[in-house]
């Protein structure tokens, strides 16, 4: 059999589409240096602990290239388009981020609040959006307290007062120390965080009272002894109100100046939910007029928050920065939690835990 030239090129080039096609199936990408293999990016955005990192090459047990951005926009913009999985802590995954995302085929949430991800174009793309609720709500209820019981002992001042300035407020700081002991506590939502709190509380011989958009049935209620109130009820009624919803269309600003006035005098407001859910012009009015006592502040409106953020000229405030859920056990159990579905997209293009999507019933799965 006898070829002409054209029957040559023509097989030449059959052969490298076909070789071409090969490669990518495999995952390999070709460079003047020779053969690459071209491995899935699981591109982690925000500044992420040690920890977390450390974690998450542990479970991530996938051969991945798991890039840690650490919220730097030039790394994120090299990984952007080829990422197939993307995980974002807190900075979140807004829509230009997602949209320049062309390879993405799933969202990992490093803990349970998913507000700040464009969860509408993820599912107009058929793209799950997983989240690992409850691994850190033990961790968030014990921060709640720790800042609850900083505000009411005035502990902070009392250490930096000695410590930078050498004064023994041995006195003077028991005018407005508070035995938590007996008081009514109002926590508005009452899912994982709040139901963790409020076992603490109870240990402290707290009334808790609670406002959630879902009401418990009477003899839940009962087993927790908890009582349900409406909003402006509770806030009326509660020494302190604790925040536990997500931060959604319906709870943003919840707390607002309306809100506050209604609030107990002197009481104190306990924010580790989301910045969001609170007017914070309205709360640093009632901080400074003394309409509310004091203030346990994890998460702010925008984050990060810096020493020029109002609140910090305040004498009554703890604030921390988002921090509630930070600790190292909650840390692995969330990142042991979310790497079940990035493992299993990526080896198999499956969901292992269908329960931690939060669009599942709008996607293809
Ligand atoms: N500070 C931190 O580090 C940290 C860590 C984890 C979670 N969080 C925040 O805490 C929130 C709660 O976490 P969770 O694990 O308890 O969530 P969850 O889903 O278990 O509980 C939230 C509760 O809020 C209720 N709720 C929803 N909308 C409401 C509304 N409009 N009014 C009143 N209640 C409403 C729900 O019915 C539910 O009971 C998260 O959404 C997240 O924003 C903060």
């Amino acid at each position: 059999m006898c070829y002409t030239d054209a029957d040559i090129k023509s097989i030449i080039c059959h052969a490298k589409n076909l070789f071409y096609l090969l490669c990518a199936l495999l995952k390999i990408s070709l460079n003047s240096g020779g053969l690459i293999l071209k491995k899935d990016v699981v591109l982690v955005v925000d500044g992420i602990s040690s920890k977390t990192k450390e974690f998450s090459r542990r479970y991530i047990v996938t051969d991945a290239e798991v890039v840690f951005a650490d919220g730097d926009p030039g790394i994120i913009d090299q990984y952007l388009e080829t990422a197939k999985v993307l995980v974002t802590s807190t900075k979140g995954i807004p829509p230009e981020m997602l949209s320049k995302a062309k390879n993405c085929v799933y969202i990992q949430k490093y803990g349970a609040g998913v507000n700040n991800i464009d969860i509408g174009q993820a599912t107009d793309r058929n793209i799950p959006v997983g989240n690992v609720p409850a691994t850190n709500s033990r961790s968030v209820a014990e921060y709640t307290l720790t800042l609850l019981l900083a505000v009411y002992k005035q502990i902070i001042k009392a250490h930096n007062e000695l410590t930078q300035n050498g004064k023994w407020l041995k006195t003077v700081l028991r005018d407005n120390n508070h035995e938590l002991t007996g008081k009514t506590v109002g926590l508005i939502g009452l899912g994982n965080i709040g139901k963790h709190l409020r076992r603490l509380l109870v240990g402290f011989d707290c009334r808790v009272i609670y406002f959630d958009a879902f009401r418990l049935p009477s003899d839940q209620e009962r087993e927790l002894g908890v009582e349900f109130m409406e909003i402006d009820d509770l806030l009326a009624l509660s020494d302190v109100v604790s925040l536990h919803c997500p931060l959604t269309e319906e709870t943003h600003h919840l707390i607002d100046d309306h809100r506050i006035s209604r609030m107990k005098p002197g009481a104190v407001l306990l924010n580790c939910a989301r910045g969001g859910v609170v007017d914070e012009k309205a709360l640093y009015e009632a901080l400074k007029t003394g309409k509310l006592s004091g203030a346990g502040i994890d998460t702010f409106e925008n984050e990060p928050a810096d020493n020029t953020h109002p609140f910090c000229s305040l004498p009554n405030v703890v604030l921390s920065p988002h921090n509630g859920g930070g600790t190292v056990e909650a840390v692995e159990a969330v990142v042991k939690g979310a790497s079940e579905n990035i493992n299993s997209m990526l080896q198999s293009g499956t969901i292992a835990q269908k329960k931690y999507i939060v669009n599942l019933t709008n996607i293809k799965l």
